[in-house]
């Protein structure tokens, strides 16, 4: 028996109902916003992960599934969306496009983690991004299509959205360096992920999850205090828009994600309803890694929700929706009937409605069971009787009601009698 590799999971078809909901509600938001669907390799050369998402961050130094193919190129499977669609913007052309450019994306990706609940090595996202626009109402816009999303999906009043500016290259340099003053006497007494990061990203240290760290970061200095002027303004305009549009938050710096591309506003909307891993959704505005990866300068901003976790949380919540039941179950008694009951369910398809008929021959009692186990709402039963008449005898499994009905007359009589 070979076994799943560790941190994945198989989603199983009495469960995918949860998945299209969520991703039906995705692409239904999306489209509201102007957004289009892209879709991208699911491996890139590696190159482009450690430039675009950035060397000095776990998900790079630690994380990524890389090997070398048959050719010898180092190539890795994506960890995230945003490094590959920038990828794809550059090398289709389509700055020369229409600008702002809006796109989301359904994918799966890897990261080599220690897996636990909500954090797996091959999990999915749903991700959008929005290139071209510089002012706050871009940040607001992908914030409140990220807030739209988890409303569509009905977890808003379980969710908490959380906001930070962490500046720009020019006045995250002066808090980097007054990072390093605040934590250098302590610095032997941390752990020694944030002893590397001291010199890399001292940012990167508040948001350590170790015990002895969290004393030292519980009172390091806020970048919020070192803001410059302009995005010190661009933060009041993305706060102001929220507060019109009616989207709560929190103002919170120890927000200051994962990945080294970010810049000024980040984001996350966590749930106290999940365990550890409480981020159901995350993103920022990156301005400087399209340029990075070659393209002119050209501002960006986007978030990506995991899907496992919303699962998680509707399932937490009760909220998940119920599998889609069986219309009808066209039960026949003999060979001629069970041809009937084949044709009757064809027609019946033709007309829009779930149906299934018998397949194995089973007996009348076995196909009664099978229908109760599919949820069929009706039971059309067909003997020798009925094909001579042409009627069926339809039982109404939730009102434990029959009648007989003509079989031109079925479609309509199940399509009604459903609603009820
Ligand atoms: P991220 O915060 O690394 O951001 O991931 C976004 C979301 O993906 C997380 O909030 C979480 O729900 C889910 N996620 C991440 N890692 C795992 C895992 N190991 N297992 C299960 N779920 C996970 C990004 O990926 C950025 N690319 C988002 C972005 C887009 N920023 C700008 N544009």
């Amino acid at each position: 028996m070979i076994n799943i590799p560790k941190g994945t999971k198989d989603a199983l078809p009495s469960e995918i109902h949860k998945w299209h909901f969520i991703e039906a509600a995705a692409r239904r938001t999306s489209e509201k916003y102007g957004f289009k669907e892209i879709r991208t390799p699911v491996f890139e050369h590696t190159e482009l992960f450690a430039r675009g998402v950035g060397d000095t961050t776990d998900v790079v130094t630690k994380e990524m599934y890389t090997f070398l193919d048959k050719g010898g190129r180092s190539v890795t499977l994506r960890p995230e969306g945003t490094a590959g669609v920038a990828r794809a913007f550059i090398e289709n052309g389509l700055q020369g496009g229409v600008m702002p450019f809006k796109t989301y994306y359904l994918i799966s990706a890897f990261r080599y983690e220690r897996p636990q609940a909500g954090r797996l090595r091959e999990f999915h996202q749903f991700g959008a991004e929005l290139y071209g626009a510089e002012g706050p109402a871009a940040d607001a816009e992908a914030i409140a299509f990220a807030y739209r999303f988890l409303r569509e999906i009905g977890v808003t009043a379980a969710v908490r959205l959380h906001i930070n500016s962490i500046g720009c290259p020019a006045c995250r340099a002066k808090y980097q360096e007054a990072l390093r003053e605040y934590f250098r006497p302590n610095l032997a007494d941390m752990c020694e992920d944030c002893r590397s990061r001291f010199d890399k990203n001292p940012m990167r240290m508040i948001d350590c999850k170790e015990e002895r760290c969290k004393k030292y970061t519980a009172n390091a200095p806020r970048m919020l205090d070192f803001l410059c002027d302009d995005c010190r303004a661009h933060f009041e305009g993305v706060k102001s828009l929220l507060t019109a549009a009616g989207i709560r938050y929190d103002v919170d710096p120890s927000i200051v994600r994962g990945l080294d591309y970010y810049s000024r506003t980040v984001f996350e909307f966590t749930s106290d309803a999940l365990g550890a891993q409480s981020t159901v959704l995350g993103g920022g505005r990156y301005d400087t890694l399209l340029s990075q990866l070659g393209a002119k300068p050209t501002p960006a901003v986007g978030f990506a929700a995991g899907l496992e976790r919303l699962i998680m949380l509707l399932d937490t919540l009760n909220l998940a929706p119920s599998l889609q039941r069986t219309d009808c179950y066209l039960l026949g008694m003999d060979d001629a009937s069970r041809e009937k009951a084949f044709l009757l369910a064809e027609e019946l398809r033709s007309e829009g409605l779930i149906c299934e008929t018998d397949l194995v021959e089973r007996s009348v009692k076995a196909q009664f069971k099978y229908a109760d186990k599919l949820g069929a709402r009706f039971v059309v039963v067909l003997g020798e009787e009925e094909l001579k008449e042409g009627l069926a005898e339809v039982k109404d499994m939730e009102h434990s009601t029959s009648r007989r009905v003509r079989f031109g007359a079925l479609a309509q009589y199940i399509k009604q009698g459903r609603k009820l």
